[in-house]
């Protein structure tokens, strides 16, 4: 059997399943790692229920590739590290999670985005080994940014679920008063339990509440406690064998310390910018196809007719529609369904959140990075 590009699933399968039964698991990990990418691929030409039934396939040959503990494979933290991990993180008030968040699919566009994600970031880290071997370095720090309500936070909840690694998510605004006094050392303490989980993804949602600009005044402590978080992650790339990935997601990122882009922490920044007029479209769609009661809806036009909405506000304006449609009904106003009129009445109410200086702003934040 040789180990060739563009075989066929069942092949692999087949082939994959003889080499475990004869005990060569890494030549079986490969096939199944092979599968795997077939099955994405495919993922993305399917229907949502089709979808469904891909995923659990790719679960099953993900659990089996972990069942057979192969360094660098995506293999099982052992028990021991893996509780120590999590009582240190219930002291601070955080867990650690797995498989959850909501599907990639439902995240409408960025398919570049999530596609540079797994090439650079989640591949790597999920085969270590193999990463190294074509000198592609697993782990470090990565800046999503860009104006509310876009996805930031809710593509790497996906992220997570879809890789199934060891996910910490942290919020610092909802940490700060909890960890008034203990601030240097539970930051000490987050990161030791991260890498006791690697390969693991660390999630700084809304950074700048860890780092607020330097013109606000910050104490003392909360001062040594950044500094103490730069040291962490500087120290995260001197451990290549405990790869971390630390994510983080900000809607200001000019209010950062320059020091936390520096090379070797937050040193790669993507921009996640509101969406086109067809993601607009396919938002409602997604929203409305989980809404029986609906007439002819032009979602083209829709999209076309929300220039500067958010994904958030986009959601916002389906979810006003529909309860509109509701209410008349309850009124007895007739059997009310949610029609292209309902939405053109709603976008009376619901306006954009997004305007032109907003994204000049962050254009303007992307040139200066540039320079
Ligand atoms: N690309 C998208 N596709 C589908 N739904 C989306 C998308 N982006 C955002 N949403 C919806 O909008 C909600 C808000 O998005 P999210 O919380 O990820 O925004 P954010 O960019 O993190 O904003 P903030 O900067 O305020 O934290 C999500 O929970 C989701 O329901
Ligand atoms: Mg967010």
């Amino acid at each position: 059997m040789a180990m060739s590009r563009g075989r066929n699933l069942s092949s692999l399968l087949r082939d994959g399943l003889e080499y475990e039964s004869s005990g060569q698991k890494e030549k079986a990990a490969q096939c199944y790692d092979e599968s795997i990418l077939i099955l994405r691929d495919e993922m993305k030409r399917s229907d949502l229920i089709q979808q469904e039934v891909l995923k659990r396939q790719i679960r099953s040959l993900e659990s089996a590739i972990q069942k057979m503990n192969l360094p660098g494979k995506g293999k099982v933290v052992e028990e021991g590290p893996k509780d120590e991990a999590s009582a240190i993180l219930q002291e601070l008030g955080l867990s650690v999670s797995q498989g959850e968040g909501p599907a990639l699919n439902e995240v409408v566009g960025m398919d570049d985005l999530k596609k540079e994600l797994f090439t650079k970031i989640i591949y790597p880290l999920k085969f270590p080994d193999l990463a190294r071997e074509f000198n592609i370095n697993p782990g470090g720090g990565l800046l999503l940014y860009g104006p509310p309500g876009n996805g930031k936070t809710f593509i790497v909840r996906a992220l997570a679920r879809e890789v199934s690694m060891n996910f910490i998510y942290v919020n610092p605004s909802s940490l700060f008063s909890q960890w008034f006094g203990n601030f240097e050392k539970n930051i000490s303490s987050l990161f030791r339990a991260a890498k006791m989980l690697s390969p693991s993804i660390l999630f700084f949602d809304e950074l700048d509440s860890l780092f607020p600009s330097r013109d606000q005044s910050t104490s003392d402590a909360s001062r040594r406690g950044v500094s103490q978080f730069l040291n962490e992650m500087g120290g995260f790339r001197e451990d290549p064998s405990k790869p971390v990935l630390i994510l983080g997601a900000t809607n200001v990122p000019w209010q950062l310390d320059p020091a936390v882009t520096r090379p070797g922490r937050f040193d790669r920044l993507i921009y996640i910018p509101p969406p086109d007029s067809r993601s607009r479209a396919e938002i409602v769609r997604q929203y409305m196809s989980r809404v029986s009661r609906k007439g002819e809806i032009d979602f083209e036009k829709i999209g076309e007719m929300t220039q500067g909405y958010s994904a958030a506000d986009m959601e916002y304006l389906c979810k006003y529609s529909s309860q509109k449609a509701f209410m008349k009904s309850v009124e007895g106003k007739g059997d009310e369904m949610v029609t292209m009129d309902t939405f053109i009445e709603s976008l009376e109410v619901v306006k954009p959140s997004v305007n032109r200086n907003v994204i000049e702003r962050y254009r303007r934040f992307e040139e200066q990075r540039k320079e």
